[in-house]
């Protein structure tokens, strides 16, 4: 693979960063995954605005700008044949000696590779287990600091399951890395609202653009594990993994332990409008 570092494509093993990087020794960066179909940079948009506020939050800026960025991006998808994937872009704050206080004035470390996956085609259900939410409270952040989602994904995993939906305060917040979804039994799509307490996804935001256009009803609020064992259906969105149905939530089975219709239609149309 080739990948990118500062300004130079480079083969990955080439490629060098740090050892006093502060993403490396702080998780002090903000990243982004863009899926790549058919040879195009998926939700553009949506990807750099989200980048840009993230730096902001945590005092730092856009390494180059976001016209800068895209051409890096294409040059990624040319230089490694890639028709369909993700794009992964890291920006730390930089290297310097070990501190907590964080330097101002750092070269930034900008990082980006591929990952070439298949995304689009029907997509078997996923059984997901409720554990508590121990991240930190500013999760609108796309930081690097995946520790806590990567655990609990893991824990799922050693359980024969495919991934963690966590629950704070009784409610659940997100899955280790998507947007959750229930569909009531009356056909209302309920997903919880925005704040600290979750990423706003790029996926989400175009589903839920998708649902009003297609009239179905939504609520946008929290909702709690036994609601979703009770729900029609459920589902998740990601960038690379789009809309996927949830069959299992807990050891209870939904619509049967197949993916529901809504989930379905919604993954159908966001395939369509994403080519
Ligand atoms: N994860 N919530 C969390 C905690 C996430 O990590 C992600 C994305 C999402 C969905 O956001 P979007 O639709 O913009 O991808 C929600 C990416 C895909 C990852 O870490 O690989």
């Amino acid at each position: 693979r080739i990948v990118y570092v500062n300004g130079a494509y480079v083969p990955e093993e080439e490629a060098m960063v740090s050892v006093f990087d502060r993403g490396f020794l702080f998780a002090d960066g903000i990243y982004e995954v863009t899926a790549v179909v058919d040879g195009k940079i998926c939700e553009w948009d949506g990807h750099i605005g989200r980048l840009e506020r993230s730096l902001g939050e945590i005092g730092m800026s856009m390494p180059m700008s976001a016209e800068e960025l895209l051409e890096v991006h294409r040059e990624m998808v040319k230089r490694n044949n890639l028709e369909e994937g993700a794009i992964y872009l890291q920006v730390t704050r930089g290297a310097a000696d070990r501190d907590f206080v964080m330097p101002e004035g750092l070269d930034q470390t900008v990082v980006l590779f591929t990952q070439a996956k298949k995304l689009t085609g029907a997509k078997s259900g996923l059984r997901v287990i409720s554990v508590p939410d121990i991240r930190w409270g500013r999760r609108d952040i796309k930081t690097v600091q995946l520790l806590a989602a990567s655990l609990v994904k893991t824990e799922a995993k050693k359980k024969g399951k495919d991934d963690a939906w966590m629950v704070e305060d009784g409610f659940v917040t997100e899955g280790s890395s998507n947007n959750t979804y229930i569909v009531t039994k009356e056909g209302k799509i309920i997903t919880r609202n925005l704040s600290n307490s979750i990423l706003p996804g790029i996926t989400r935001k175009s589903v839920l653009r998708i649902v009003e256009e297609l009239d179905m009803e939504i609520e946008e609020r929290p909702f709690t594990i036994e609601e979703a064992q009770n729900a029609a259906e459920a589902f998740m969105t990601a960038a690379t993994s789009f809309v996927t149905p949830v069959i299992e939530v807990d050891g209870v089975e939904l619509n049967g332990g197949t993916p529901g219709p809504v989930s379905k239609r919604l993954g159908e149309v966001y395939i369509e409008e994403s080519r």
